[in-house]
């Protein structure tokens, strides 16, 4: 069996339909190792605003105001997504799995994080990363730990389309997010 397998075309198992499941079921569980990353993280005044400023208009849209979690795709019959509570994770992640969550999407386990757009900072700057996470580590924990998603098959279909995609910027009222 191809063990390792991430794709049909480098599977091992034999052919016909029995390597499409079994590839299906691989790629659905694949993990990620990423390597730590070890930046300094800053503890003063300014670098604690900076993280505020940046959380607020790049996470509460999502991460809900207080960035306690909240549930994001509500679709009982395919799926049902809640952001993570930051506030909790803030506390038990080290800085290299807060980095490795925010910048590359992947859970301490080495699971991709549903919905969670890495693609869009993964180009912090180690700065603005720091920032960010002493304002996380600042907060106090409030609210439950939210589950992880249980996505069903045609739950992963509908992400892997974009039916997931969302406004990051919380709505049509608040400005789209800049980092200036
Ligand atoms: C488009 C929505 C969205 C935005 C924007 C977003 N997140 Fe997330 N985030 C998610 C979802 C959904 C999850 C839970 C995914 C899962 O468990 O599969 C998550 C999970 C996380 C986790 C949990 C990691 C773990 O180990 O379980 C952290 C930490 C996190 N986000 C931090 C942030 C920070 C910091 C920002 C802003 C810089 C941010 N997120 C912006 C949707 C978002």
């Amino acid at each position: 069996m191809g063990r390792n397998c991430t794709s049909l075309s480098d599977c091992s198992a034999s052919p016909g339909r029995r390597r499409i499941q079994h590839c299906r079921k691989r790629t659905a569980q694949k993990t990620f190792d990423i390597p730590a990353e070890d930046i300094t993280i800053p503890t003063d005044e300014a670098a604690v605003a900076r993280g505020e400023h940046l959380a607020d208009i790049l996470c509460t849209g999502c991460h809900a105001e207080d960035l306690s979690g909240k549930v994001f795709v509500d679709e009982p019959a395919i799926v049902t997504i809640h952001t993570a509570n930051i506030t909790g994770l803030a506390k038990t992640h080290t800085d290299a799995d807060l980095i490795r969550a925010i910048r590359h999407a992947v859970d301490t386990d080495g699971r991709r994080l549903t919905i969670m757009p890495a693609e869009v900072f993964v180009n912090f700057s180690a700065e603005d990363l720091g920032a960010i996470i002493t304002y996380l580590k600042s907060l106090p924990s409030v609210g439950e730990e939210r589950p992880i998603p249980k996505l069903t098959f045609a739950g992963r279909i509908l992400l892997a389309s974009g039916g997931g995609r969302t406004d990051i910027s919380g709505g049509s009222d608040r400005p789209q997010p800049t980092l200036s």
